[in-house]
């Protein structure tokens, strides 16, 4: 596997591979690689000829520079997952290098990016869609990996492409958990072993509550998440979200919508951590 650094490079390693229709698959990360990206690693490898890692903790998407510092960084280990799951070429620019100048760029993804995430997070999709769209511009991918744990970034960068008329196709990826159940994050090695352990309510309340919502209403559904993060000491609850899947909009019956996913952020200690699960999904 290659290690490049900057995108002139870059481009001149991929030509070799365009000029003979090699498809050309992207897979964004920020690193602290675990086996959620593999999964996504091993999706693109599996559905193009070459496979591009990005390794990039973007700085203008964090809102809380304390989070941008303690943002775990590991090329090594990275390289040598990348290596294994057979990705070819792993992109690990400086700053300078994506950012010559300020990127001065204003998106609008409204009402995608005033839900959920957007209040709490002001200028992250915008910082996201900043990041991502240079990143499709360098490698022109085929196709680009995105996990569904961070479900509303996925929806933002598919608005993103269509606005933007980018010719690329968008691939969400199913969430991968550890094996009792809390969903993968580079942020959980930052957890301590007690956090650890207490992250652990935050997928069983929501795998809970699929077996509740059988039986009950959706806003009794939502009000029973709520309820046992918040009698949960240390959890600190931004929201709880019942949305439509497309449009991120809150929906207010079972009925109303043929896809349904709830999604949560909360701190766990001082760690932020967000999760979702479908209700109701259309195949
Ligand atoms: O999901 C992430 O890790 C980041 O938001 C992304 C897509 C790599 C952009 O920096």
């Amino acid at each position: 596997m290659k290690v490049i650094r900057t995108i002139v490079e870059l481009r001149d390693a991929l030509d070799v591979y365009r000029k003979d229709g090699k498809k050309i698959g992207l897979v964004p990360t920020m690193g602290a690689l675990h086996a959620g990206h593999a999964s996504l690693v091993e999706r693109s490898v599996a559905q193009n000829d070459i496979t591009v890692v990005s390794i990039f903790v973007n700085p203008t998407q964090f809102n809380d520079k304390n989070d941008l510092m303690n943002y775990p960084r590991n090329l090594d280990a990275d390289c040598a997952l990348l290596e294994g799951v057979g990705a070819q070429i792993a992109f690990a620019p400086e700053v300078a290098e994506m950012y010559p100048e300020p990127d001065t760029r204003v998106f609008s993804f409204a009402p995608l990016d005033e839900v959920m995430e957007g209040p709490f997070r002001p200028g992250h999709f915008n910082g996201v869609a900043q990041i991502v769209s240079k990143l499709f511009y360098a490698v022109e991918p085929h196709r680009a990996y995105f996990g569904e744990k961070d479900f509303q970034q996925l929806a933002i960068i598919r608005e993103m492409v269509r606005q933007l008329g980018l010719r690329l196709e968008i691939v969400g990826c199913p969430i991968v958990r550890e094996a009792d159940g809390l969903a993968m994050s580079s942020r959980n090695m930052l957890l301590t072993p007690e956090e650890r352990t207490r992250a652990l309510k935050i997928s069983r309340t929501l795998f809970a509550s699929l077996e509740y919502a059988k039986e009950n209403t959706l806003q009794q559904t939502k009000a029973f998440v709520e309820e046992a993060i918040n009698a949960t000491e240390g959890f600190k609850l931004e929201y709880y979200q019942i949305v439509d899947g497309r449009t991120l909009q809150p929906v207010e019956q079972w009925d109303d919508s043929d896809y349904i996913v709830g999604c949560i952020a909360l701190f766990c200690g001082k760690i932020r951590l967000i999760d979702n699960i479908k209700y109701k999904e259309v195949k």
